[in-house]
């Protein structure tokens, strides 16, 4: 398998996407795939940049023996489109605002919504936990697992 190349993106960078990347890559170590399969996240806005994850996103993914150490940085579409072959968006927003940096449309094959490799979480997006509370990152949590369940599938899938 060549290596590929996976970026979580959200919207600042210190929630969802990071713990996309931590869940996705003790899935990868896991499977014995690390010198396959690398993983980075980032936000579509560059507010968090230079700050470490969300203290209660970190806290409850530790809970399920993940641990989230990216420090957040902003989507740089003149050097990310190029390098990743993955790049998958949280939700509609994340979608449409990476999609319109795209301006020539050649990486739309690239670009994912993160719900599409869920198998049982039924949601249409992975929700915003910032202004939410416990449940609501305990619920990002079940997605996330579920989505890179699938999204390890379809990549070993797709080098087959
Ligand atoms: P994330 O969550 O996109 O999952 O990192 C957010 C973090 C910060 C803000 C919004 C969403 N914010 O408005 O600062």
């Amino acid at each position: 398998m060549n290596s590929t190349k996976i970026l979580f993106v959200c919207l600042g960078n210190i929630c969802r996407s990071p713990a996309a990347e931590a869940i996705m890559t003790k899935k990868i170590l896991d499977s014995d795939m690390e010198w396959d399969i690398s993983v980075d996240s980032s936000g579509v806005m560059g507010y968090h940049t230079g700050e470490p994850a969300d203290m209660r996103m970190k806290q409850h993914a530790n809970l399920r023996g993940y641990e989230i150490t990216s420090i957040a940085r902003k989507f740089n579409p003149g050097k990310d489109f190029k390098e990743f072959d993955y790049i998958i968006t949280m939700d509609d927003e994340n979608y449409r605002d990476i999609t319109s940096m795209d301006t020539e449309g050649n990486y739309t094959n690239k670009i994912h919504k993160m719900m599409k490799f869920c198998k049982t979480n039924k949601t249409d997006e992975v929700p915003d936990p910032y202004y939410e509370g416990r449940e609501g990152f305990e619920k990002v949590l079940n997605i996330l697992e579920d989505a890179c369940n699938g999204l390890l599938e379809k990549i070993i899938d797709d080098n087959k």
